[in-house]
């Protein structure tokens, strides 16, 4: 157990696809693994451990926003020895050609700070995803004829944002998509040596004002939910 982590050892396994909102973790569970029982309830952050064809897999929420994604990745990674955790979630769309629906895995992930800041200081350093992840999520996607982006996406620390010229720049540098986790998510996987990825689904849309209803939201959660599985244990390429 750990502050924030009710799990005993053990009961965590080594690949966690982390969710920002406990109930999709729970929806997620209940639809994709075999024999998920909840191992974690503190704070309402739930986490359930089940098995997906024969693999053991945890889904824990991460909550909104990269302070509270830093606390759970940090205890999965250094208390309970994950191995491989993706980010599975929503962002805003920020490209002409990336649609509601869309799939986005995220190759780097910018920022203006991130939890890790204090410990960077003056270096800009660049939060990616592990290879061998992202390009196993590239292949489950187009195997499903899934409609794709892969590419930069930028972790905000706002969703309420007041900087119009900052999203303005992220556009005009080919930014896909915003979210508020998977900047810190790469920056901790790196420190501890771990896999990370983010795999996301565009659910609004900065330029054209669409959103997905929460029913859409759902079922294309879902795809992305696979893509994430099928990413985690793909045999390793040459
Ligand atoms: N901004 C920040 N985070 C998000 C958004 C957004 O528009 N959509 C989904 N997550």
């Amino acid at each position: 157990m750990t502050i924030h982590i009710g799990a005993k050892p053990g009961e965590i396994a080594p690949t966690v696809l982390m969710p920002g909102d406990p109930l999709r973790a729970k929806w997620a569970a209940e639809t994709f693994l075999e024999d998920a029982r909840c191992v974690n309830r503190v704070r309402g952050m739930l986490g359930f451990t089940g098995t997906w064809k024969g693999h053991p897999v945890t889904i824990q929420g991460s909550g909104m926003g990269m302070p509270s994604l830093s606390i759970y990745a940090n205890e999965l990674m250094a208390e309970y020895d994950a191995r491989t955790l993706i980010r599975i979630g929503s962002c805003g769309g920020m490209q002409p050609h990336v649609k509601i629906r869309d799939v986005i895995i995220a190759m780097t992930a910018s920022s203006l700070s991130t939890p890790s800041r204090g410990i960077f200081r003056e270096l800009n350093f660049a939060p990616s995803a592990d290879y061998g992840l992202l390009s196993a999520a590239v292949a489950a996607a187009r195997a499903r004829g899934a409609r794709h982006h892969v590419g930069g996406i930028y972790s905000s620390d706002v969703f309420y944002d007041e900087r119009p010229d900052l999203n303005e720049m992220m556009v005009r540098h080919g930014i896909l998509g915003v979210e508020m986790e998977a900047a810190e998510l790469y920056n901790l996987a790196a420190r501890h040596k771990r896999r990370a990825l983010a795999v996301l689904t565009v659910s609004d849309h900065l330029q054209t004002g669409e959103a997905l209803s929460s029913k859409e939201r759902e079922q294309s959660f879902g795809e992305m939910v696979e893509i994430a599985l099928e990413a985690a244990f793909a045999p390793p390429t040459a």
